[in-house]
């Protein structure tokens, strides 16, 4: 187990460079198994959850050369197996090697996948998906067995707009007989580098983007090319520190469209803002003013930003909200903040937030990948050292945080820790 050690207060001047999407990079490398050839993605973050996916396509034969950042994937020889329980139960993205296994063999044999506590984070919607294409589903204590005969496209309604069920429907029916219709469909930025993806190697997928995704099915798909699109929750969380300390700090390499809700969110609270091509420009602003924030679906404010702005808030002059639509559970980051002196109620999916003048280091705890990332903010901003325990929850999602954040003046480093 590693601590983060931060001395906060510092100025972050420079430029921050974003990394491939993690939610984008974590569906692509089970994808590219689809392809009868193999697949070449640029782009990739050196995160965990990348390392624990490579191990399962190592499983399945395939072979990977990494050089860069770029993942040449070789398809050829690979083969179905069963994924072992320890090896889903390392990340939630383990659950598209069930699209992507039985869109390839018509089986699958896997266990329920892990990730972050934040909610319940049930894979009905998945599982429907895949039995309306013709799947059967025997489940025994978190093993799925998922198996058909034939796969033949069908119209599927989602209940929730789920990205992940989005995507994993469409990796199971790009090979199915005839036309898929999804509906309901997450409109993610995700789900259209997935799409494309397999549009590069011959899949026939309209509609990603849009609420109605319809995929024709085909036989073969060749070898594959796409580039990873830069994180817009990286991309967001290091904007959000530019307002908490920045002095015209640089974030390049983003797509601005993919942060418009936090960029209008930054424009509320009066934070000095330079929005270019694909870099913006950001300052701290000592006065900021309060703002509500709801969490929604692409293109609303991202629920993967909602922990990390919270600390932008606790230092705003005011009184603030937050509400999360989308998990039960993710408000976890709350009582580390508060001890960190915060002034923050929760009030079951709603937190109230009155702002206060400063925080002060304390040694919390990253209980998920977000809140996570909301204390290393806190951490940056706050007087004296903040010690982040069970700091390997955000390696999971940020590429080299600890240079990224020296490089730009802060004060940070990783330790040891036998706790
Ligand atoms: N849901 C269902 N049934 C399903 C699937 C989802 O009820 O079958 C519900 C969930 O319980 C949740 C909501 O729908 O309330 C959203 O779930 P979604 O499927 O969109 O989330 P996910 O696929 O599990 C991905 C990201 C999350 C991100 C969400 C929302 C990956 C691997 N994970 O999760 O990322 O929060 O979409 O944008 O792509 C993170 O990066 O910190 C993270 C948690």
């Amino acid at each position: 187990m590693n601590k983060m050690i931060i001395e906060g207060n510092k100025k972050l001047t420079g430029e921050i460079k974003i990394s491939g999407a993690k939610n984008s990079a974590v569906a692509l490398v089970p994808a590219a198994l689809l392809s009868d050839e193999g697949a070449i993605i640029e782009n990739i973050p050196n995160i965990s959850d990348i390392a624990a996916l490579k191990d399962i396509l190592n499983l399945l034969g395939a072979t990977i050369e990494e050089t860069n950042g770029v993942l040449a994937i070789e398809t050829k020889n690979s083969f179905n197996k069963e994924i072992p329980e320890a090896m889903a139960k390392k990340l939630r993205a383990s659950y598209y090697f069930m699209g992507a296994l039985l869109g390839k063999y018509k089986e699958v044999d896997i266990y329920f996948p892990g990730g972050c506590s934040i909610g319940e984070r049930p894979i009905n919607l998945h599982l429907k998906g895949f039995e309306l294409l013709g799947a059967k589903i025997e489940e025994r204590e978190n093993h799925f067995n998922i198996k058909a005969d034939e796969l033949i496209g069908n119209k599927i309604y989602l209940d929730m707009a789920s990205v992940g069920a989005t995507i994993n429907i469409m990796l199971a029916a790009v090979k199915a007989k005839g036309e898929t219709i999804i509906e309901n469909a997450a409109k993610e930025p995700e789900i259209v580098n997935v799409a494309t993806f397999l549009n590069n190697m011959g899949a026939n997928i309209k509609g990603a983007g849009t609420n109605e995704i319809r995929i024709t099915g085909v036989d073969y798909l060749k070898r594959g090319y796409i580039e990873v699109i830069p994180d817009r929750i990286e991309a967001g969380t290091y904007i959000i520190a530019g307002a908490l300390k920045g002095d015209n700090l640089k974030i390049s390499n983003i797509i601005p469209l993919h942060v418009e809700s936090l960029i209008y969110k930054l424009h509320e609270m009066n934070i000095p803002l330079e929005v270019h091509e694909d870099h913006l420009i950001i300052s701290e602003n000592k006065n900021m003013k309060a703002t509500s924030v709801k969490v929604q679906v692409f293109p609303g404010f991202p629920t993967d930003l909602q922990q990390p702005m919270t600390t932008l808030l606790a230092l705003a002059k005011g009184t603030s909200f937050v509400e999360e639509t989308i998990y039960e559970n993710r408000f976890q980051n709350v009582q580390y903040l508060n001890e960190m002196g915060s002034s923050i109620k929760i009030n079951n999916r709603t937190i109230e937030i009155k702002g206060v003048d400063k925080l002060i280091g304390k040694e919390v705890y990253a209980t998920d990948l977000r809140a996570g990332a909301c204390l290393v903010l806190a951490g940056l901003v706050a007087e004296g050292t903040t010690k982040i325990n069970s700091i390997e929850h955000v390696l999971r999602g940020y590429e080299n945080i600890i240079e990224k954040l020296t490089n730009v003046g802060a004060n940070i480093k990783m330790e040891d820790s036998n706790e």
